[in-house]
Parts: C-alpha cells; sequence; structure tokens
C-alpha cells in the first residue's frame, strides 16, 4: 500500500507567486498529475497548505486538489495556514471538522491508524502541543493499541542542527516524544515545516520531515547565527510504503519532468551484470 506525505503547498491566490519569486500553484499542479499516476491509497499533507492562510488561497487548494485523486486527502494546518478559514474552506475534507476547537482526528488507512495533530499556535512561527491536544493524541494511541500507527503534525518534534529551523519547531518536544515512546506500535511521525528532508528516529518510529512540494527548500547550513533563507531547489514529497511483515519504508519524490527513461545499460565485464542482460 503507497501512501504520499506532502507538505508546505504554500498555495497563493490564482496566478499569484509565493515569496515574490516562487511558483508554488505551479508545483502543486505538477505534484497532482504526478499523483494521479502514482495512484497511492491516500494523501497526507502535513500543513502550511497556503501561505497566507486566506480564504481565496483555500480556494485554490481546493481547485488545484479536488476530485482528482482518487483517494482521500488528510490535512492539518501550518503556522501560514488560519485554522479558522481552514475548517470553513475545507469543512467537507475527512477529518477537518471533527474536533470543535482544533484540526485534529483520525482515519483508518488500509490496516493503518492515521492521527492528525494540529500543533499551530496562532500568530506563532514555532508549534506547541498544549495538555488538551496532547490528552487528544494519548486517547488516539490508547485506542489503536493493535494497529500501527502514523502520526502527521506540521512542527517537527527534533532538532536538526539549521538554526533559522530549530527555533520554529515544535516546542518543549518532550510530552509529545514521550508519548511515541511509550506507544510502540507508532511507525512514523510524519512532519514538514522545514521546507528540507530531514530524517531522525524515536524509539522505534522514523521521524520524517518532507521537503516543501511549493519548491523553495530552506538553506542548508549549519552556521548557529545563520537567518532563514530558502534555494528555489526542487519540490519533492514521501511516497510511503505499508508491507507486512516489512514494515514502513520512504521514498523521495522529486516533482517534475526529467528526461527518461533510460534502460541500464552495462559493459560485459560488469561483474554484476544479469545473466539474463544482452547487448
Ligand atoms: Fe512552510
Ligand atoms: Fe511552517
Amino acid at each position: 500500500m503507497l501512501i504520499a506525505h506532502l507538505s508546505d503547498l504554500h498555495i497563493r491566490p490564482f496566478g499569484l507567486p509565493a515569496n515574490r519569486v516562487v511558483e508554488t500553484n505551479m508545483m502543486a499542479e505538477r505534484a497532482v498529475r504526478q499523483l494521479a499516476r502514482l495512484a497511492p491509497a491516500a494523501v497526507v499533507i502535513t500543513g502550511d497548505l497556503t501561505d497566507s492562510g486566506e480564504i481565496e488561497e483555500y480556494a485554490e487548494l481546493r481547485r488545484l486538489l479536488e476530485g482528482r485523486l482518487g483517494c482521500p486527502i488528510y490535512v492539518v494546518p501550518g503556522n501560514h495556514d488560519h485554522r479558522g478559514h481552514c475548517r470553513t474552506a475545507l469543512a467537507t475534507w475527512p477529518g477537518v471538522t471533527c474536533d470543535p476547537a482544533f484540526v485534529q482526528y483520525t482515519a483508518d488507512i488500509g490496516d493503518l491508524r492515521l492521527i492528525m495533530l494540529d500543533s499551530v499556535v496562532p500568530g506563532a512561527g514555532h508549534g506547541e502541543l498544549c495538555p488538551r491536544r496532547l490528552a487528544f493524541l494519548e486517547a488516539a494511541l490508547m485506542a489503536a493499541a493493535d494497529r500501527p500507527v502514523l502520526i502527521g503534525l506540521h512542527h517537527p518534534p527534533l532538532m536538526t542542527g539549521i538554526a533559522a529551523m530549530d527555533a520554529i519547531a515544535l516546542r518543549a518536544p518532550e510530552a509529545f516524544l514521550a508519548l511515541v515512546g511509550r506507544h510502540s506500535q507508532v511507525k512514523a511521525v510524519l512532519c514538514g515545516h522545514h521546507h528540507r528532508v530531514i530524517i531522525g528516529q524515536h524509539g522505534g518510529a522514523m521521524l520524517l520531515a518532507a521537503p516543501a512540494v511549493g519548491g523553495h527548500q530552506s538553506e542548508l547550513t549549519f552556521e548557529a547565527d545563520a537567518r532563514a533563507y530558502f534555494h528555489l531547489e526542487p519540490g519533492g514529497y514521501f511516497v510511503l510504503r505499508w508491507d507486512r511483515p516489512q514494515g514502513l519504508t520512504a521514498t523521495l519524490a522529486t516533482i517534475g519532468d526529467f528526461p527518461g527513461p533510460f534502460p541500464f545499460t552495462v559493459e560485459p565485464g560488469y561483474p554484476g551484470r544479469p545473466a539474463d542482460q544482452v547487448g
């Protein structure tokens, strides 16, 4: 079973770029075309659905995604979103209005249980999970004790060494990580926000930060005083493959059309040459 994990679409009103130079809507359109061919069982989008949280941007998001993928789309907001506008504009999307205050809910994808968490602090770049949201997570984990679990939220609960990103990560993640550590059925924590592929682990769970679909990836620097810049590196997303008994794998997909496919051809003297390869 395949699940597409996307993040940070940063959709703008029709025809407008993000940050003056990033054609985020175009990248989302290209991603949707790729996903339609991939035919995943579900698409999980971990926040920054829009760039400014404007109603017009959510309308554009709906125009780009609705009815085109043939599978459920599960979303949570990010710091660039407006929770209220997200709840109103995406009220018909699964789970979005399940909770009266936050965009948090559970869903089943095959035998996997997905737990989506709202880590947004209105007006702030960093994320938090207040006691009410942590209580929701704990109850959801208890209710799925016998099922493999994926957790989705916008803000990564890990330090990366990229100063500008660490400053706005999930604040005080200890309680969240303690819950993940106590529940060995959690296979992965899916995040975004950092606009770069970052892979960590906690207990038996992969911690995955997806790149930005929008195509503006954060500068790769480990200098302690570095400010936040981005580069127009290609957008991408994770393709998660769930297979019993092996478990979960994550493959990075790059958005775009590239030359190929070319066959792998090797010289006759190549020691690993397959016996059935001719020429
Ligand atoms: Fe973002
Ligand atoms: Fe973000």
